[in-house]
């Protein structure tokens, strides 16, 4: 595995060994001393032209919990500003020694592009409408923590901004591919033209879809990648598809409510419900560190665990043989 720029190649073992990955690595992070020396020497570099948070804290978090380098690039402050290109910007951040560039673009296939262009291992952190692939890996490792081990049967429903999701995308495709049955639900505005071919039912009655249901998932209300008014308002988009209090009385107890983040607090989910026991926003958020562990680890470690890479000397205990490696530092694999 060199590159991480979609899910759409990843079969269910694929998955599943990232996400066995990620469960070790959720061990490292919740040590005193969250840290393994499994990427030593080597330099992850973050390549962001599009806002962030999350994904940009926590692919920087993970790379330093594996003792790599960073080099934090953001557009706003960088040459791109004086008309550089993505190549060239690209191949400079390559030449300061970059291993694996995570890359967020709000153009669909730039991670693609740079992924031509470079030597590097290149991740994908987002781009355009197309693909979240570390957020879906995230989202079902959640979800595995918590009605795992199989997600075989799951009922996630998946409401809102479809449309302009990279996350639903990516999310239908992991989810589906591990077992859980998928209902996507919106305004027919919100939803993609074509959604032909996708393993999903889809519905526009979302009091009728969360009777049915084992996981709310919410999207956020997309303002900025709108070019037209899709819905009246927000207050009647909240009324007719928002996840309201009284919306989230009437679940069952057990069921979960999960959104990627950031939320429109009072749009697409109440606050009291995304502040509620039963929400796991936060849980996400804190399992994306794992997750991108595994991710980096998978592809930075990936040649020395197999015998090769002289980059990865130094790795120590991390980059034994394949299939018997010491992810954690600890001396035994998980
Ligand atoms: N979920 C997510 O991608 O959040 P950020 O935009 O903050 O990275």
């Amino acid at each position: 595995m060199k590159h991480l720029l979609g899910v759409e190649d990843l079969t269910r073992a694929d998955i599943e060994e990232l996400l066995d990955l990620a469960d070790s690595f959720l061990e490292v992070t919740q040590r005193d001393i969250a840290k393994v020396p499994a990427l030593r020497g080597r330099t992850v570099a973050t390549m962001f032209f599009e806002d962030s948070t999350r994904t940009k804290l926590s692919f920087e978090t993970a790379a330093k919990r594996l003792s790599a380098d960073t080099l934090s690039f953001s557009v706003s402050t960088s040459s791109v500003k004086k008309g550089e290109s993505l190549k060239d910007t690209a191949q400079t951040v390559e030449a300061m020694g970059a291993d694996a560039i995570v890359v967020r673009h709000s153009s669909s296939g730039a991670p693609h592009r740079v992924a031509g262009w470079v030597n590097a291992s290149v991740v994908n952190a987002g781009d355009g409408w197309h693909g979240h692939p570390t957020q879906a890996l995230l989202d079902a490792f959640t979800l595995r923590r918590h009605r795992g081990p199989s997600l075989d049967g799951l009922r996630v429903l998946i409401a809102g901004d479809v449309k302009h999701s990279r996350v639903a995308r990516s999310d239908v495709h992991v989810l589906t591919t591990l077992g859980a049955q998928v209902t996507v639900c919106g305004p027919p505005t919100l939803l993609p033209g074509a959604t032909e071919g996708w393993p999903v039912t889809i519905t526009h009655d979302l009091d009728d879809a969360l009777c049915d249901t084992d996981v709310v998932y919410l999207l956020r209300i997309q303002r900025e990648r709108q070019d037209a008014a899709l819905f009246p308002t927000l207050r009647e988009y909240t009324a007719r598809w928002g996840l309201t209090d009284e919306r989230a009385a009437r679940l069952k107890p057990d069921v979960l409510v999960m959104h990627p983040g950031p939320m429109n607090r009072g749009v697409e989910i109440s606050s009291a419900v995304a502040d509620s026991p039963r929400s796991l926003i936060l849980e996400q958020v804190s399992n994306g560190v794992a997750v991108r562990m595994g991710v980096l680890f998978k592809l930075l470690a990936g040649d020395a665990g197999a015998g090769g890479g002289s980059r990865a000397a130094g790795a120590g205990t991390a980059t034994g043989a394949a299939g018997t490696r010491d992810v954690t530092g600890q001396g035994a694999s998980r």
